[in-house]
């Protein structure tokens, strides 16, 4: 299993403020799964997300990855995670404007692929695979929408991550971008074998994917 979460909870805030945010929450995910999280606003789709991404930690419960339990107080464990296993892709693309799309790819396998050469040659692949080779030197504010979103899916796979996560992924993109990234994370998920993660509303993505996790309040709805 790539990742198995057994009675997470997540409370943020004390007293009146406080929010149970993920209520002895279970769930298993296997690797090359392809994913979605629904829910409506405010259910915990974001959190659940954090905590997988290893962005924020659980106040009780485990969590395995790849068969290992997670240590939020293990630095180099999480760091290591991150730079390795995991990828993100953002509602808001999140590039550096400043850098080419080929830099923006390049720049988050610096710690997974020292070798600067063999990084490059990697990103230029994976701009390849997402449609974008006469793109490489365009910079974010020269870019779509779609097409920055397709450089931050190119991002998140350098290095061969084995999990992807994606929040809303697609809220800001038309329909048309909505249906290329859909495609587009379908068939790298059927190519390279990496699992993808992602929360939605979009009823054109849940009917793509293999398994919906549909959380309510905090707790998964099982049907
Ligand atoms: N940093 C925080 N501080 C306090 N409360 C928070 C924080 N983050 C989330 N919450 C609360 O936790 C609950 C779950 O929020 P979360 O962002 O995970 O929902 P969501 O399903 O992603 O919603 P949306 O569809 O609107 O993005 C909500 O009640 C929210 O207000
Ligand atoms: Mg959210």
């Amino acid at each position: 299993m790539l990742i198995k979460l057994s009675n997470i909870n997540k409370i943020f805030g004390s007293g009146k403020h406080k929010v149970h945010a993920l209520k002895a929450l279970s769930l298993d995910i296997e690797a090359g799964a392809f994913t979605a999280v629904s829910g409506p606003s405010g259910s915990g789709k974001s959190t659940l997300l954090n905590i997988i991404g290893l962005l924020d930690s659980a106040n009780s419960g485990k969590y395995h990855f790849d068969g290992a339990l997670i240590n939020a107080d293990n630095e180099a464990q999480i760091n290591h995670l991150r730079a390795f296993d995991l990828g993100f892709i953002f509602q808001n693309f999140n590039l550096l404007p400043v850098l080419t799309a080929l830099e923006n790819v390049e720049m988050s396998a610096l710690l997974s692929i020292p070798n600067a050469k063999e990084r490059k040659q990697q990103a230029a692949y994976f701009l390849t695979q997402v449609g974008l080779n006469d793109k490489m030197s365009a910079f974010p504010g020269q870019l779509s929408g779609g097409q920055q979103q397709r450089v931050s899916v190119a991002r998140a796979l350098m290095g061969q991550s084995k999990l992807i996560l994606a929040d809303e992924p697609t809220a800001n993109l038309d329909s048309k971008n909505t249906f290329h990234l859909i495609e587009l994370m379908q068939s790298l998920n059927q190519k390279f074998n990496t699992a993808f993660l992602f929360s939605t509303h979009d009823e054109r993505l849940l009917g793509k994917v293999n398994t919906i996790i549909k959380l309510l309040d905090g707790e998964i709805e099982h049907e």
